[in-house]
């Protein structure tokens, strides 16, 4: 019965553990880089290549996080935490997830980089640099789903 309860006290305390948020060490993150980002150029191949995968169309979206338009993507998933926080990539979970700077919530997820690529630094400061711009994603550009490489 102790040995019962003991499991039971540790349980609970994983479960206390994993709802606090993690905070994440701002100092690994690249520094967002200097120039006027335009979505479909920059920012679009990346969210292709390496997110829409699992977070694209409807019934495949890995925790209902849609990707497919700009107020999705900043709003996030089952989380009901907004994703993108816009005009401060540093506090955008976004960022991140991407960065890798969260435990259990690398993006990609870790045993998907076969498939999905590890975002890369520049590519970090890419991303940056997009969400303290605005996050300006023009109507008239859809996410489309590319093969993997
Ligand atoms: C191989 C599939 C896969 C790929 C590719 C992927 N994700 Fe995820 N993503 C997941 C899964 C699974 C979860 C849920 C994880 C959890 O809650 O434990 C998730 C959750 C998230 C969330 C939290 C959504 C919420 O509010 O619940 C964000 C934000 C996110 N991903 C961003 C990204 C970004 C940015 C990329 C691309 C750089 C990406 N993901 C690529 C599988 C993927």
């Amino acid at each position: 019965m102790k040995k019962l309860l003991s499991f039971a006290v540790i349980g609970l305390f994983a479960i206390a553990n994993s709802s606090s948020a993690e905070e994440p060490d701002l100092s690994k993150l690249p520094d967002p880089i200097e120039r006027t980002i335009d979505f479909a150029r920059d920012v679009k191949p990346i969210l292709e290549k390496s997110c829409f995968g699992c977070h694209g169309a409807k019934p495949r979206a890995k925790s209902k996080y849609f990707m497919n338009k700009r107020q999705t993507t900043i709003d996030g998933g089952s989380s009901k935490e907004a994703a993108i926080v816009v005009g401060n990539s540093a506090k955008s979970p976004f960022i991140h997830f991407s960065a890798d700077l969260i435990k259990e919530m690398e993006m990609p997820p870790i045993d998907n980089r076969k498939k999905y690529p590890k975002i890369k630094k520049t590519q970090i400061s890419l991303l940056r640099a997009w969400i303290d711009q605005g996050a300006k994603w023009p109507d008239d550009v859809e996410l489309s789903l590319l093969p993997a490489e």
